[in-house]
């Protein structure tokens, strides 16, 4: 499918953001690919056909299911930011949770689950996965490399991993907990979409990682999308095989929005995880938040290993307030806001504020962050008019009496 060579991986990301996946899609050279909507692959003869049906999982291109011109280069550029072998683009980011999850587990297996996973990934657990007779163990996020040892048992396959924990924000160390699993031979896999390009995963040890593109790479709020990128090609097989089973697909005129939305992924980031940062120092600095849940930031839980694996961080974030704030008062903060609405996506272009107190399931910890939460994502605004709007919140808040 792809007769060109990838480019070479030496360059800045800024320079492979800019030119991975385009070698070979050039028509009437023309830079960006066009749209290929297909189901329909014709072939000349029906002896082309069985040939075709027969090759590898790579190059049998008989149906729209098998993917289109415009799948690739997005899934070229998708393995060169993760830093993998091979990418497979599904429907969502949580069809690229669900998809691995079904290509390594089967009846009688046993998964062991962050206690701070997505909450739709855990869904999936005690629903989908339980009927299939495939047990989940929880475990603390923050659990060492013994405590897990202890955890997994001869019929353990996957041990899931999710650094930093949705809406609460808990790192792992995820190289010593991979360790841990291959030395009992458990495949890692883990949710990267808040690492996105600054955890290179299969660095330290994943097997397996999961972008929802739907955030930052697609980077405008208008497209779901996801991807699954693999440290080795047997594993890519694996992961695909199970894609095309399940009838995984996800349209070329998404994929091509994602394709257009990575190119400036970068310079997206860089901005938005200056502005997420500054916001983040402001909330530390108020007397009405009790913590900032933001890795990137000194002195935040989890700032060692984010140090320690993390080139930068994203611009999502969870702030904590002081107990003797409702959590009717953060909602009406919340809802004074004017430049950040009221919603659950992040990555996006623009800021969000999602009170989350209430929407966080635990089984392996107590869930008692010491006062009401919310979660923030910080846009392309200025982050001076987003404090502003903050303080206009907070007065809100303080003046609550509900
Ligand atoms: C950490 C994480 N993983 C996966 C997903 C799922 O992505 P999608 O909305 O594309 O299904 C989300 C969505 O919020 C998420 O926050």
């Amino acid at each position: 499918m792809r007769d060109d060579p990838a480019p070479p991986r030496n360059h800045s990301l800024f320079t492979r953001l800019s030119h991975a996946g385009r070698a070979g899609t050039h028509v009437h050279g023309f830079v960006n690919p066009g749209v290929s909507r297909g189901s329909t692959v014709l072939h000349p003869d029906v002896a082309h056909r069985s040939a075709t049906r027969h090759k590898t999982l790579e190059q049998a291109l008989v149906y729209g299911l098998d993917g289109t011109p415009t799948h690739w280069p997005l899934e070229d550029v998708v393995a060169e930011i993760e830093g993998g072998t091979r990418c497979q683009i599904v429907s969502t980011g949580l069809a690229a949770i669900t998809t691995p999850l079904l290509a390594y587990l089967g009846a009688g297996e046993h998964v062991l689950m962050p206690d701070s996973v997505y909450g739709p990934t855990r869904q999936f657990c005690d629903h989908m996965l339980a009927r299939m007779g495939v047990a989940t163990t929880y475990y603390p996020p923050e659990i060492d490399a013994a405590g897990l040892s202890a955890l997994i048992r001869p019929e353990t396959r996957v041990l899931f991993l999710e650094s930093p924990g949705s809406h609460t924000f808990e790192m792992q160390d995820v190289p010593a907990l991979a360790a841990a699993a291959h030395a009992r031979r458990v495949t890692v896999l883990l949710d990267n979409t808040w690492g996105i390009h600054f955890f290179q995963p299969f660095r330290h040890g994943v097997d397996v990682s999961i972008q929802a593109l739907t955030k930052y790479v697609v980077g405008h709020s208008d497209v779901l999308l996801g991807g699954i990128v693999t440290a080795s090609d047997s594993a890519w097989e694996r992961v695909r095989r199970t894609a095309l089973q399940l009838g995984q697909y996800a349209s070329p005129d998404d994929c091509w929005l994602a394709l257009r939305g990575v190119r400036t992924m970068a310079v997206r980031l860089e901005r938005q995880m200056a502005s997420g940062l500054e916001v983040a120092r402001w909330f530390a600095g108020r007397a009405e938040v009790l913590a900032v849940l933001h890795p990137a930031l000194p002195g935040a839980p989890g700032h060692d290993l984010w140090k320690r694996d993390f080139t930068g961080a994203p611009s999502l974030f969870g702030v904590v307030f002081r107990p003797e704030f409702s959590v009717a008062a953060t909602h009406a903060m919340v809802e004074a806001l004017e430049l950040f609405g009221i919603g659950a996506y992040w990555g996006g272009y623009e800021s969000l504020a999602l009170p989350t107190t209430g929407f966080i399931s635990r089984s392996a910890g107590t869930g008692d962050f010491g006062g009401p939460m919310v979660r923030f994502h910080v846009g392309l605004e200025d982050p001076a008019d987003l404090i502003d709007d903050l303080e206009r919140g907070f007065a809100v808040m303080r003046g609550f009496a509900g």
